[in-house]
C-alpha cells in the first residue's frame, strides 16, 4: 500500500471523536483537532514539510499523538507508542495476504508487487525463511572482513568531496556517497557490478516512492516502470550467475534455489524465482538508500552544529555515539507501518484489526518525554534506544532496562 492510499480522502472520522451524546462544544473541539491534525499531515508533503518535518511532528504529537487520518490510518508520534507497536508481535507486517484483503488491484502494480512481496512485508513463516537465506551474508565475521575495504572507499569518497570543494566549489555529497561508498559496498555484497551502479540509482529512487508517506499517481507509474526495469536487470544478473557463479549473494541465492533438494521438492518452497529477484532488488535498495541518507543527514547535522563537529574531531572515540545521534536526529527511514492482528487500542484510541498503524520514527526520536532537549544535536547524549531501525519483536530486546515493553 502506498502512503497515498493510506492517507488519501478527506471524509474520515477522528479516532477520539466523542459519541453523538457528547455536547456540541465537545464535538466542535474534536472536529477542530481532527481538522488541524489532518492539515498538519498534509503539510508533511509540502517542500518545507519534506525538508524539515520535525516542527510538524511536534505539533501533531501535542495535538493528537494517536491521530486517525481521513483514510482511517492511525499515525503515532509518541516514542512509547511507536516502540510498543513496532516490537509487539500482535502487530504484523503489511503482508501480501493483508494487501489482498485491503488494497484492491495491488497485484496489477509492479511497483507494489516488488515492494510488498519482499521479506520486509512478510510475516512468519515466510519472513523467517527469506531472512534466513540472506542472514549468512551479514554475519559479524563477514561484515568485519569488509572493514579495510570500506575504510579505503571512505577515504576515496572524502578525497572526491575535497576535490569538488577545492577553490570554493561545491560537492554533490549524495552523488559522491552513492557512487564512491554505498554502491561499492552493497554492490559487492549483492553482486551488482560497478558498470551498472549509475543507471540503477534512478530506478531505485523511483521504486522507493512506493514506501513514501505520500505518493502521486505519476510517482506510482514511475515506480511501476522502475520495478519492471529492475526485475529485467536482476533476471539478467541471475542468469549470468547461473552460468558463472561468484562469491556474492546473487550466486549464493541461485545455489540455494537450484540445490538438489530444492529441485527435488519441486515446489520452490525454499525460494521461488520471483522471491530470488525480489530479495536481490530489495537488499540493494535497502542498503544503498539508507546508507547514503544516514551519511548525508549526519554530515548536514555536523555542519549545522560546528561545536559538535569539533568535539568529534577531538575524540574519535565518539564516532559510534555520533552515528547513533545522527540516526536519532534525522533518521533515513521516517516511518514503518504495522497492522494489528486483532482489534486493539493505543493510548485509548480504538485500532480495528487490519487497519494501518504508522509509527513515525522521526517523531518518536524527538519525543521530549523520552529525550532531553530533543531538537538539540548532541553526540554526548545518553537516553533510550533510538527507534530508527524499528527492529521487529522477534528475538530482539532493547538494552535499556527503562524501556516500557
Ligand atoms: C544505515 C542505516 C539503515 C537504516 C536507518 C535502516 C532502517 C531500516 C528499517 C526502519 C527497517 C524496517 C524494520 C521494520 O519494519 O521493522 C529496515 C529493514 C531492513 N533493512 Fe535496513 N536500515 C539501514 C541499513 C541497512 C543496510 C546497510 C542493509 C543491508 C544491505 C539493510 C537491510 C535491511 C533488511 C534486509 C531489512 C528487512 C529486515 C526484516 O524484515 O527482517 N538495512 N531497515
Amino acid at each position: 500500500m502506498t502512503a497515498r492510499q493510506r492517507l488519501e480522502g478527506t471524509d474520515g472520522v477522528a479516532a477520539a471523536e466523542p459519541g453523538d451524546a457528547a455536547p456540541a462544544r465537545v464535538r466542535d473541539e474534536a472536529s477542530r483537532v481532527r481538522d488541524e491534525a489532518d492539515a498538519l499531515l498534509a503539510s508533511l508533503a509540502t517542500p518545507e514539510g519534506r525538508a524539515d518535518p520535525y516542527p510538524i511532528f511536534a505539533r501533531l504529537r501535542a495535538l493528537a499523538p494517536q491521530h486517525r487520518s481521513a483514510s482511517g490510518s492511525i499515525l503515532l508520534t509518541r516514542y512509547d507508542d511507536c516502540a510498543s507497536v513496532t516490537r509487539n508481535p500482535e502487530y504484523r507486517a503489511q503482508s501480501p495476504a493483508w494487501a489482498d484483503r485491503v488494497i484492491p488491484g495491488w497485484r496489477d502494480s509492479p511497483g507494489q508487487v516488488a515492494t510488498f512481496e519482499t521479506m520486509l512485508f512478510r510475516d512468519p513463516p515466510d519472513h523467517t525463511r527469506l531472512r534466513k537465506l540472506v542472514s549468512g551474508a551479514f554475519t559479524p565475521r563477514k561484515v568485519d572482513s569488509l572493514r579495510g575495504e570500506v575504510a579505503a572507499l571512505a577515504d576515496r569518497a572524502l578525497d572526491a568531496v575535497a576535490d569538488a570543494c577545492a577553490d570554493g566549489g561545491t560537492a554533490d555529497l549524495q552523488g559522491i556517497l552513492a557512487l564512491s561508498l554505498a554502491m561499492p559496498v552493497i554492490g559487492r555484497l549483492v553482486g551488482v557490478p560497478e558498470t551498472d551502479w549509475r543507471h540503477l540509482r534512478a530506478s531505485i529512487s523511483a521504486l522507493l516512492n512506493v514506501v513514501e508517506l505520500f505518493t502521486s499517481k505519476k510517482e506510482l507509474a514511475e515506480a511501476d516502470a522502475a520495478a519492471l526495469a529492475l526485475r529485467r536487470y536482476f533476471a539478467d544478473l541471475v542468469a549470468e550467475r547461473r552460468r558463472s557463479p561468484l562469491g556474492d549473494l546473487a550466486s549464493a541465492l541461485v545455489a540455494t534455489r537450484d540445490s538438489p533438494d530444492a529441485r527435488a521438492s519441486g515446489d520452490g518452497s525454499r525460494l521461488t524465482e520471483e522471491e530470488l529477484l525480489q530479495t536481490l532488488t530489495f537488499l540493494f535498495m535497502a542498503g544503498v538508500d539508507t546508507m547514503i541518507n544516514l551519511l548525508a543527514n549526519g554530515t548536514a547535522a555536523l555542519i549545522a552544529h560546528p561545536a559538535q563537529a569539533e568535539l568529534l574531531r577531538g575524540d574519535h572515540g565518539l564516532a559510534a555515539a555520533a552515528v547513533e545521534e545522527a540516526l536519532r536526529y534525522d533518521p533515513p527511514v521516517q516511518f514503518v507501518a504495522r497492522v494489528p492482528a486483532a482489534d486493539a487500542t493505543i493510548g485509548g484510541v480504538p485500532v480495528p484489526a487490519d487497519s494501518l498503524v504508522i509509527a513515525l520514527l522521526g517523531a518518536a526520536n524527538r519525543d521530549p518525554a523520552r529525550f532531553t532537549a530533543p531538537d538539540r544535536f548532541d553526540i554526548s547524549r545518553t537516553g533510550p534506544a533510538v527507534l530508527s531501525l524499528a527492529l521487529r519483536s522477534r528475538g530482539w530486546r532493547p538494552k535499556s532496562s527503562s524501556a516500557p515493553w
